[in-house]
């Protein structure tokens, strides 16, 4: 272990705490008073545990032998640590009874044990005090050991106003009053864990009936009013807890298991074992009037977090660096999940779109290995990222296609089986999967784990007509050759003779030939397109596939897989956008939400570029958005023609969440008026009556989009309106960003202005700011950011000031990056120097993009 300032020493280690906390909502204060059973391993004056911003005011020790000790408390803030300096030696030995004293704020930070606040029907103001430390906010609650291979048992108790509902992670096991007016909530013992799983919620919550699934309780939690939109997430839960438990083969580690949606809430959701903490709009829905992408997110999101409970919770990752261990197979557990509660969403399909995303930061020169070094707090904080969820869960879905599910599935189990209740290393997984698998499993995924990156593969014919030829090359945008290699599970579907044949290599050299029964017709490489790499055909192989219809012979994966590849190519200068625009209309005539996501995804940064000033003068700027306005038209109307506004009765959900994505690229990017005149007409009678069926619920975000981008400001002001009356948490959702969308200074001054305001949650502030600033307008919004920076960071926590930041990625002029470099060089964001240079070296690159394709739109695209 190496003995860094801020890791804890591990001659003693603590086996179980009693923990009584005594949260005073009104005066956001709490004290409490813990009791910990402490093993000592090795003779020590001292004991160091973690604790920040606590006043500790008493301490006492009792050996084990009944001597009492009292230390000398000595904190070493800048360490968040405390140091307890005893004035005899501690013989090693179990059971040394460690009890404190402590208290400290609610803070205002949406971490450690924190406030938050909504109003009731009647609109007096309520207080809710709840808990989220991961990674390391733990030490703002109680002192306490806050490393995650530090397990113990917690009994907690919560002692609070009786009016109040107080939930933590094991059930309640008595409540009794007390003679100061007070009650006090008595939880049983946990299960041995992590102190970052440890939870407490207190506030006038009430809880759905129990539904028994895997053999416990489940149950949504949230405030009153809002309970009624329970229902949807109770069903999931249910499903997700039930299916996992089943495909673990291990019981579920708890006795019951609640999912409480809290109103502020910094991450989108956290897996405290048996307490499940949410942002609201990811648990509480209404179906009826729900989009599918809002439903479809609620059922991943609980997915994800219920299989936190074994992959997390009860097997842990030893120390931060193995967070992907974590987090990619709960994003992993999440789509399987949801694929087995509802096969039709095609989720994994829609997860093409966090693979491609993962595969842009990948292409960086500053990009990392998904497993990385942590060292401090902050570290740990910076591996929550697209390299830790997409590329790790996009590899291990790799995985999965390349072993088979059923034994993959064999090898996960196994390994919860063998380290539940402890910690692991990333090499325990793959030693569990070999055992079962007997693949080397270990040396194929290193080269996914260990090192960033990832290859491109190219593929030729070869010397005869049944042979092709593959060959790596790390893809990366700025196009350097570098000399790293993959192990590739490249499978690769070919007509031969008019017949579908399948082959798979693993390709790890750098040139491999493949032979078929017969000559080749066509071939598509990344077979299903669950391989984590991109794939460059040669001409003549594109042209054979194109001229075989990719609508037909392709899936939409395989399909999204194509247009993000030739986008790629545009941005790292390889390919001709003219080239991406017919791939773009080749997989694009029909209304498939995934493959038109990954269109639009261009078709924004595109009309980013022709709405920017032209620095060569208004003519070229008016060619490049009259060139754009015409291709999106011809993608967009004659799907739109067929879809129409009103979704016939049975419709799929997949066209459904297509017609939105189509609209947009039709109202907004292509700017049709008429289309654009019929969105604010629907957008007005829906926000009149919204029972009146003018919007399907796919549609009604959409359509507030291109009603306010194409400029009324009427319609601003009544969605505005709206997201202030609405209490349905994704509707007011969809009216505040819609307000992003409007092309006028004023009003886009007025949204900004809003994340800093009262009526904006802190939680929702960054997405705001970030849509306006990845919309035309980029340099007014910018200039307003500078100016309320102060107003802005100071209510934020740093993942949050992330989520403003990460938005210049999309900024075009080469001016405005300049000055988000001098800012980031005089302001300390409190981003790791890492994820800043991904985020300024992405930036950089759509200014040379954006430069490059600046007036040649209406010869790529006419
Ligand atoms: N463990 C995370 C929450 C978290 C993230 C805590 C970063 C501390 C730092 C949780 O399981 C998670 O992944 N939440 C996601 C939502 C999820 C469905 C992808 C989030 O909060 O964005
Ligand atoms: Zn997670």
């Amino acid at each position: 272990m190496e003995n860094n300032g801020y890791r804890l020493p591990r001659y003693a280690r603590p086996r179980r705490y009693e923990l009584e906390l005594r949260p005073d909502l009104g005066s956001a204060t709490f004290d409490g008073t813990e009791n910990v059973l402490v093993d000592v391993l090795e003779t020590t004056d001292r004991l160091v545990l973690n604790a920040v911003d606590l006043v500790v005011s008493h301490v006492e020790l009792a050996t084990p032998g009944g001597e009492v000790l009292r230390p000398e408390v000595r904190p070493d803030p800048s360490e968040q640590q405390l140091t307890l300096v005893f004035p005899k030696p501690l013989a090693p030995g179990d059971s040394h009874r460690l009890t404190l004293e402590f208290s400290g704020r609610l803070s205002d930070h949406l971490r450690g044990f924190y406030r938050s606040t909504y109003r009731d029907e009647s609109g007096g103001e309520r207080v809710i005090a709840t808990t989220q430390f991961e990674s390391t906010d733990a030490r703002r609650a109680f002192p306490c050991w806050d490393e995650p291979d530090f397990k113990a048992t917690f009994q907690v108790t919560i002692v609070c106003d009786p009016e109040l509902a107080a939930f933590s992670n094991a059930p309640v096991e008595s409540r009794h009053p007390r003679d100061d007016g007070r009650v006090e909530v008595r939880f049983a013992e946990t299960i041995a864990m992590s102190t970052y799983l440890v939870a407490f919620v207190v506030g006038p919550f009430e809880a759905t009936e129990p539904v028994v699934a895997a053999g416990v309780p489940v149950r949504v939690v949230a405030t009153p009013a809002k309970l009624r939109l329970a229902s949807f997430a109770v069903e999931v839960a249910a499903h997700a807890i039930d299916f996992l438990a089943g495909y673990f083969g291990i019981p579920y580690p708890g006795t019951k298991l609640d999912h409480v949606a809290v109103p502020d809430f910094s991450f989108g959701a956290m897996e405290n074992l048996g307490c499940v903490v949410y942002r609201e709009n990811l648990l509480l829905v209404d179906p009826e009037t729900a989009a599918q992408t809002e439903l479809q997110r609620i059922a991943t999101v609980v997915a994800h977090e219920t299989a936190h409970m074994w992959f997390g919770d009860l097997v842990t990752m030893r120390w931060w660096n193995g967070i992907w261990l974590n987090e990619a197979f709960a994003t992993f557990m999440e789509l399987t999940t949801a694929d087995a509660y509802r096969p039709e969403w095609q989720v994994w399909t829609a997860f093409g779109a966090g693979k491609s995303a993962a595969m842009v930061t990948d292409a960086l020169r500053s990009t990392r290995p998904v497993e990385y070094p942590v060292g401090r707090p902050e570290e740990a904080e910076a591996m929550f990222d697209v390299l830790t969820y997409q590329k790790g869960g996009s590899v291990l879905r790799m995985m999965e296609q390349y072993l088979g599910a059923d034994t993959f599935r064999k090898g996960i189990s196994h390994y919860l089986a063998t380290h539940a209740y402890g910690n692991t290393e990333t090499s325990d997984l793959w030693d569990a999967l070999e055992s079962v698998s007997g693949e080397p499993v270990g040396s194929i995924m290193e080269s996914w784990i260990h090192q960033g990156g990832y290859p491109v593969v190219s593929v030729e014919r070869g010397d005869s007509p049944a042979a092709v030829v593959l060959s790596q090359r790390r893809f990366v945008y700025d196009g350097r050759s570098s000399a790293e290699r993959w192990a590739v599970p490249v499978n690769l579907r070919a007509s031969v003779g008019g017949e579908v044949h399948r082959e798979r290599v693993l390709l790890g050299d750098p040139l491999d030939t493949v032979t078929f029964p017969g000559p080749v017709d066509w071939v598509v490489v990344n077979d299903g397109a669950w391989g984590f790499y991109r794939t460059r055909y040669s001409p003549e192989l594109w042209q054979a596939l194109r001229d075989a219809g990719p609508a037909g012979v392709l899936d939409p994966l395989e399909r999204l897989g194509l247009v993000s590849d030739a986008w790629a190519a545009v941005v790292s200068a390889d390919g001709d956008l003219g080239d991406w625009a017919d791939v773009a209309a080749t997989v694009a005539a029909d209304a498939d939400p995934d493959v038109w996501g990954a269109v639009l995804g261009a078709l924004g940064l595109l009309h980013l570029i022709s709405a920017d000033p032209d620095p060569r003068g208004a003519e070229g700027g008016a060619a490049d958005r009259g060139a754009l306005e015409g291709f999106a038209h011809r993608l967009a109307a004659p799907v739109w023609e067929r879809l129409g506004w009103d979704p016939p009765p049975g419709e799929d959900e997949r066209t459904a969440v297509g017609r939105g994505r189509v609209l947009l690229a039709l109202g907004e990017i292509a700017s049709d008026r008429a289309v654009a005149a019929e969105a604010t007409r629907r957008v007005r009678l829906h926000l009149a009556d919204s029972r009146a069926g003018v919007l399907a619920p796919d549609v009604v975000g959409p359509a507030a989009q291109v009603a306010v981008a194409a400029g009324d400001a009427g319609i601003w002001e009544e969605l505005l309106d709206a997201y202030r009356r609405s209490d349905k948490p994704q509707d007011k959702l969809r009216y505040l960003y819609s307000l992003a969308h409007t092309p006028d200074p004023g009003l886009r001054l007025r949204t900004l202005e809003l994340s800093v305001g009262e009526e904006v949650r802190a939680q929702d502030a960054p997405f705001l700011v970030a849509a306006v600033l990845s919309r035309p307008g980029q340099a007014q919004a910018w200039r307003w950011l500078e100016s309320r920076w102060e107003d802005l960071s100071s209510r934020l926590p740093t993942n949050l000031v992330l989520r403003v930041v990460e938005a210049v990625t999309a900024f075009v002029d080469a001016g405005l990056a300049t000055e988000v470099h001098r800012f980031c060089e005089t302001h300390d964001t409190g981003i790791t120097e890492l994820r800043l240079a991904q985020i300024l070296e992405r930036m950089d690159l759509n200014v040379a993009v954006a430069s490059r394709l600046r007036g040649t739109l209406s010869g790529s695209l006419g």
